[in-house]
């Protein structure tokens, strides 16, 4: 029997492990539960606020997430390489340069739809079948290609794949609305849609910059991510060294669609929860801390000595001692529908940097597939890797240092 087979949920409630583990008291999680939730002084938010478009890297990872996003996938049309893939490449950066800069785009029909970019970054990524299209198979970084299939996927067509990424970000959704209009227009005439993942987080301005978010199934998802513009972030998510050389200064991008399984998750009671993951859903404290950037401690033990954080909690399986083999988690969220039943179709858009897929993200994911007590509550159903392309100086287009 595999360890995730023997991972089911009535078994971990009944496990001696979760009865033993004294601070999982359950009246100690429901005195928690019954806490007030803690509201944070909402704050102004600046619809003509700029992120920059130039740079040596792309906007769009480095940036605080904004609330909204519209990740697209594209395929090339037959016979498009080399030559017309630069040429749209350098369309679609000039409506970026733009649409980013709160101006509309050349030929812009909503023109007046351009003026509250609203932080606004539009990323763009290869996959592996642009490489092959522009005969640059041997450019392509070795590990920008398909994940290997792993047991707990449970992949849908529709949602894999892809040979150019757009991921369109910003604290307005009529402005993601608008920028993606634009650049689907003018990219038309290379590519087909092949998919549309649209995602969000908590709204602008509803509290303070700097607080981590909640995801649909109500926790702090992303307190142990490397934080942008520290030596961590620059090594575990830019591309230099042993990448191809027209990759340095940018990164790779792991898209999963990972559905949430609400329906059974909210019969989990907190303590099921919280011993899931291996930290608190109020505070988002590891079960061995009381803050929530308190290092979990993974050799503490209960009285009768089990791990406090279970050998199976997310955290656990996820965490990279090394630095250097970590992963950012930009993560979204979706909710796109009700069944008949009510039942949600619901979860996280997964964006994963890293500077080599092989080396960080691979690894963790293997971890995870093979045993995390999360998975039986979570389902991936898309995949997708890109190559994201180093940012360009005025004057230049992404894709540039591949493609010319
Ligand atoms: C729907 C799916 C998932 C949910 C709901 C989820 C949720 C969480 C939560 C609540 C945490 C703890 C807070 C934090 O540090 O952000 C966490 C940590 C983490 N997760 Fe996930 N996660 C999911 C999928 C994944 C996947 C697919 C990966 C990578 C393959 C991953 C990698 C990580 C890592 C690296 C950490 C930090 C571990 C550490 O403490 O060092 N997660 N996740």
């Amino acid at each position: 029997m595999g360890a995730r087979s023997r991972l089911t949920r009535r078994g971990l409630l009944a496990s001696s492990a979760a009865a033993a583990a004294g601070v999982l008291a359950a009246p100690a999680a429901a005195a928690r539960a019954a806490a007030p939730v803690q509201v944070a002084e909402p704050v102004q938010v600046d619809g003509s606020a700029v992120e920059p478009f130039h740079g040596s890297h792309q906007a769009g990872v480095a940036t605080t997430p904004q609330a909204h996003a519209a990740f697209l996938g594209l395929d090339l049309r037959s016979g498009v390489g080399r030559e017309a893939v630069g040429r749209m490449m350098r369309l679609l950066s000039d409506d970026a340069r733009r649409l980013t800069a709160g101006t509309p785009a050349l030929a812009d029909t909503e023109p007046e739809l351009a003026v509250l970019p609203a932080r606004l970054t539009v990323t763009f990524g290869f996959g592996p079948g642009l490489f092959a299209a522009a005969g640059l198979a041997d450019s392509r970084p070795a590990s920008v290609e398909p994940l290997p299939r792993f047991a707990i996927d449970k992949l849908e067509s529709r949602w894999n794949g892809g040979d150019v990424l757009v991921q369109i970000c910003s604290d307005d959704p009529l402005t993601v609305a608008h920028a993606l209009r634009m650049i689907v227009k003018d990219a038309r005439a290379f590519t087909r849609v092949r998919w549309i993942q649209r995602g969000f987080r908590r709204a602008a301005g509803v509290r303070k910059a700097g607080l981590t978010q909640r995801n649909v199934m109500g926790q702090l998802d992303g307190t142990a991510n490397p934080v942008p513009g520290t030596p961590a972030f620059d090594r575990a998510v830019w591309a230099g060294g042993d990448a191809p050389a027209w990759l340095h200064g940018g990164t790779t991008l792991v898209l999963r669609r990972i559905r949430a399984e609400l329906e059974t998750w909210d019969a989990a009671d907190r303590v099921a929860k919280e011993f899931t993951v291996g930290r608190r859903l109020d505070t988002g404290a590891p079960l061995t801390g009381a803050a929530e950037h308190d290092p979990p401690d993974f050799a503490r033990l209960t009285a009768v000595g089990f791990p406090v954080i279970s050998e199976y909690a997310h955290i656990r399986r996820a965490h990279s001692p090394d630095p250097a083999k970590g992963i950012f988690r930009r993560v979204y969220n979706y909710d796109d529908g009700l069944s008949a039943a009510g039942h949600a179709d619901s979860g996280l858009i997964f964006a994963s940097y890293q500077a080599d897929v092989a080396a960080q993200f691979l690894p963790i994911q293997r971890r995870l597939a093979e045993a995390d007590l999360l998975n039986e509550w979570t389902t991936p159903i898309g995949s997708a890797v890109f190559a994201i392309p180093p940012g360009c100086p005025p004057g230049g287009w992404i894709g540039q240092s591949l493609l010319e």
